[in-house]
C-alpha cells in the first residue's frame, strides 16, 4: 500500500460502503493533493448533494442542497470557495461572498433550468403582469436574479411564497416546482415552461414499476419531477428533505427520484437502508472530477464574477430568500 493510500485510510472508512478500495486507490492521490491544496490556498470546498461519493465524503468541508450551501456561505471563513456544484450555485456564493475568490471547477456545469430563461425574458413577464411579485428559483443566473423580488429553493419554496401573503405569484423557471408549490399553498402561480433535464424524465410509470419489483418501498421525489411523479411519491422535498427523511426513519428499503449520486452519498451513512437506485445523470454536476477540483485548487480557476450593478439587485432577491425563516 502507497504511502498517500495509508494517509487517506481514515477517509476511505467515509465511502467503504460504496467505493471498493480498488478504486479508491486510484482516487487517493487526487485526494491527498487536494487536502493539501485547500490548506496552502486557505480554501474550503462546497459540494451539492449530487457530487460524486468521493467529492462528496472525501474532500467537501461543507455539504448540503442549494439552500444549505447558500445559508453556509454567508459564514465561511476561508479566502477562496471551490464550488463543487453546477455555475449557478457558484455565483450564489459569489454573490454573498464579494470580497472572496470563488472558483468552479468546469466552467461547462451549467443547468437546464438557468439556461430556460434571460432577464429579458423576466422583464417580459414583469410587463405582462404588473405588481405581481416574482418568485425565482436559485436554478438562475445572477441576471435573472438581479429581475426579482425575491428567490428560494426546492427546500423554502412554500415558506417563501407564503411570506409574500399575496394570492398570485410570478414563480420562474422549473413549472413543475411551481406547480408542485402551487398545490400546497393555494397561490395561484404563473410559470415559464422550464425544465429540470434530469428530473424531468421520470414518469409515473417508472414508479409503478419500482413498486412492483420492491415491494414495501418508500419513494422519495425531488420537487422538480413532473406533479403527476410527485403525486405518486411517498413524499416530495429538497435533496436535504430526502437525505434527512432516511436518516430519521431508516426505512428498510427506499428509493430516491432524483439524480444518481444522491443514493450513493445517502447510503454511504445508512448501511442499514437498501436504495433501489432508478438512474438518471446530471451531465452538469458531474463536470466536478477530483482531477478538476485539484487543477481548480493549483491553477486558481475558474473565477466566478458578476457585474457589481447586477450583483446588488441579485443580492437583494438572495438575501431577502435567506431572511425568511
Ligand atoms: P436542491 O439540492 O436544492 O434540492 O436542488 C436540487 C438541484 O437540482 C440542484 O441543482
Ligand atoms: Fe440543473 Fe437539474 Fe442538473 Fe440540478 S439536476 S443542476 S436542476 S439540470
Amino acid at each position: 500500500m502507497s504511502a498517500v493510500t495509508i494517509s487517506t485510510d481514515a477517509l476511505y472508512e467515509r465511502v467503504q460502503n460504496v467505493i471498493p478500495r480498488v478504486e479508491w486507490a486510484t482516487m487517493a492521490d487526487d485526494v491527498e493533493a487536494i487536502l493539501r491544496l485547500k490548506r496552502e490556498r486557505n480554501a474550503v470546498i462546497l459540494g451539492h448533494n449530487y457530487q460524486t461519493p468521493e467529492i462528496f465524503h472525501g474532500v467537501s468541508d461543507i455539504v448540503g442542497d442549494s439552500l444549505a450551501l447558500a445559508r453556509e456561505a454567508q459564514t465561511v471563513e476561508a479566502d477562496v470557495i471551490v464550488l463543487a456544484g453546477v455555475h449557478f450555485m457558484a455565483e450564489t456564493a459569489k454573490l454573498l461572498n464579494p470580497a472572496k475568490t470563488v472558483l468552479i471547477p468546469d466552467l461547462r456545469a451549467g443547468c437546464s433550468l438557468a439556461e430556460s430563461i434571460t432577464a429579458a425574458d423576466v422583464r417580459a413577464l414583469k410587463a405582462a403582469h404588473p405588481g405581481v411579485p416574482v418568485v425565482t428559483y436559485v436554478n438562475t443566473s445572477a441576471d435573472v436574479k438581479a429581475e426579482s423580488d425575491i428567490c428560494c429553493t426546492s427546500g423554502n419554496a412554500v415558506r417563501v411564497i407564503e411570506s409574500l401573503g399575496v394570492d398570485r405569484v410570478i414563480m420562474i423557471p422549473d413549472e413543475y416546482l411551481a406547480r408542485n408549490i402551487a398545490a400546497q399553498t393555494g397561490v395561484e402561480v404563473i410559470t415559464w415552461p422550464g425544465h429540470c433535464e434530469v428530473h424531468e424524465r421520470f414518469t409515473p410509470f417508472d414508479i409503478e414499476q419500482i413498486r412492483q419489483d420492491h415491494p414495501g418501498v418508500v419513494v422519495l421525489a425531488h420537487p422538480e419531477c413532473p406533479p403527476e411523479v410527485v403525486a405518486a411519491a411517498d413524499m416530495a422535498g429538497s435533496t436535504a428533505q430526502m437525505q434527512d427523511f432516511v436518516t430519521v426513519e431508516q426505512p428498510a428499503r427506499v428509493a430516491l427520484i432524483t439524480e444518481c449520486s444522491m443514493s450513493d452519498n445517502v447510503s454511504a451513512v445508512n448501511p442499514g437502508v437498501e436504495f433501489v437506485r432508478p438512474c438518471n445523470l446530471c451531465p452538469h454536476m458531474k463536470r466536478n472530477t477530483l482531477a478538476a477540483i485539484r487543477a481548480a485548487l493549483e491553477h486558481m480557476r475558474h473565477e466566478v464574477t458578476i457585474d457589481p450593478e447586477v450583483a446588488d439587485r441579485a443580492r437583494a432577491a438572495v438575501e431577502r430568500m435567506l431572511a425568511v425563516r
